[in-house]
């Protein structure tokens, strides 16, 4: 059996520090059990072999005609991807990988494969579901924190020698008293929410079709103000917020979701904080919304194509004042603590797929044939 891995070149980081398992040096920590169960699977089922083959995540390697990728999918049974460098299994691809019967997200988030094709052709989609939503959650408190208070602009004068402090505080707020607003409120929108609390913002509201994660509702107590809007527009539900955070997964029913369009309805001067996917936001839009004041700040660590292009617009815009960029390469959700957290949960994913175990079921985005996750879309 052929499991076929794309990871990302670690340099000398990745050397030094063993704990970043996402990379082609430290193949998610399992090359050593793979090959020692290959030994065994030899001994239990008849020729079964297992090949792991490591993809390096540069461009020549991950994408076009002639890249390892695209070489080795044609006969791969297992792809295991991480979002952070990811391979994109698009349907084309998806016709081509005649062996293919599972793809292993090692992290959450999904979209880079073509789900539907995935779907039409019987290939299994599981993640690691719930491994990195705390650091994500984190990353979103940090995010709408260092908008708000105009954190950025703020070092970057100290780094540069200068101390104006009327520069920065005429952009700087408090987090209290305002309208944070998460659209999705899954295991990641909702500890955003849970971590917002002592804040006394003036509101905390959450957009989504499904209900709360279940068993987490917190006591009324202590988050009184917390309000559906399942039935409301996005307009309607931007237009009340002073912070966005969106935390939804990408799919046909979110991408491009904030648009021009939707940003008129955004408050003037609202912060913007993505951590779910770049595509769910328009790139030329967010940036023309923030050039022009008509909001505050855009953060977040998802671009629309990964590595983004050292161009990228998101990059380097900023607001009229010269701040309201917080944006960094795709890390929020892999920590040291998450990749520990994310290799272990591939590899059990793997393991189960090899002895013929049933999957977790909170794991399974796509089962065989079907959505089992009502996450990618109302179907
Ligand atoms: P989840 O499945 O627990 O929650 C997602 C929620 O979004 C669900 O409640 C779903 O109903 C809702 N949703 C879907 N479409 C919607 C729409 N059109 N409008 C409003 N809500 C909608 O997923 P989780 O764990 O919270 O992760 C969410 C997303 O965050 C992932 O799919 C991934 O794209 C992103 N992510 C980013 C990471 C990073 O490192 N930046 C790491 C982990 C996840």
């Amino acid at each position: 059996m052929k499991v076929l891995a794309i990871l990302y070149d670690g340099g000398k980081a990745a050397q030094e520090e063993p704990r970043l398992l996402g990379t082609v040096e430290n193949k998610l920590g399992i090359q050593e059990w793979l090959t020692s169960q290959g030994h065994e699977l030899i001994g239990k089922i008849n020729s079964v072999h297992s090949l792991m083959t490591f993809s390096r995540q540069l461009p020549h390697s991950k994408e076009g005609a002639d890249s390892d990728f695209q070489k080795h999918i044609v006969d791969a049974e297992v792809l295991i991807t991480t979002p952070f460098h990811p391979g994109y299994l698009t349907r084309d691809l998806v016709e081509k990988a005649k062996n293919l019967k599972l793809c292993i997200t090692a992290g959450v988030g999904s979209d880079h494969i073509d789900l539907n094709a995935a779907v039409d052709h019987r290939i299994q989609v599981l993640e690691v579901s719930g491994s990195n939503v705390v650091s994500v959650a984190e990353h979103v408190v940090m995010s709408i924190l260092l908008l708000v208070r105009n954190f950025v602009p703020a070092h970057e004068m100290i780094e540069r020698g200068d101390w104006q402090v009327s520069e920065i505080a005429r952009n700087a707020f408090d987090l209290e008293g305002k309208v944070v607003g998460t659209i999705g409120a899954g295991r990641i929108g909702y500890r955003v929410l849970q971590r917002l609390v002592p804040f006394d913002t003036k509101e905390l509201l959450y957009y989504d079709y499904a209900p709360l994660p279940a068993g987490r509702c917190l006591p009324l107590s202590k988050l009184p103000i917390l309000t559906s809007h399942i039935a409301a527009a996005e307009a309607e539900f931007v237009s009340q917020c002073d912070v966005v955070t969106v935390n939804c997964p990408l799919h046909e029913g979110t991408k491009g979701l904030v648009n021009e369009e939707l940003l008129k309805s955004f408050k003037k001067g609202a912060w913007l904080v993505n951590t779910a996917r770049g595509a769910i936001c328009d790139k030329d839009a967010v940036a023309a919304a923030l050039k022009s004041g008509q909001i505050s700040g855009y953060s977040g660590d998802v671009w629309n194509v990964q590595p983004a292009p050292k161009d990228h617009i998101w990059r380097t815009v900023k607001n009229p004042l010269g701040g309201g960029n917080g944006m960094v390469p795709h890390y929020s959700g892999t920590t040291l603590d998450a990749q520990a957290r994310y290799a272990n949960g591939a590899k059990s994913i793997l393991e189960n797929y090899l002895t013929n175990k049933p999957q977790e079921p909170q794991n399974i985005i796509v089962g065989i044939g079907k959505y089992e996750s009502k996450a990618y879309g109302q179907r």
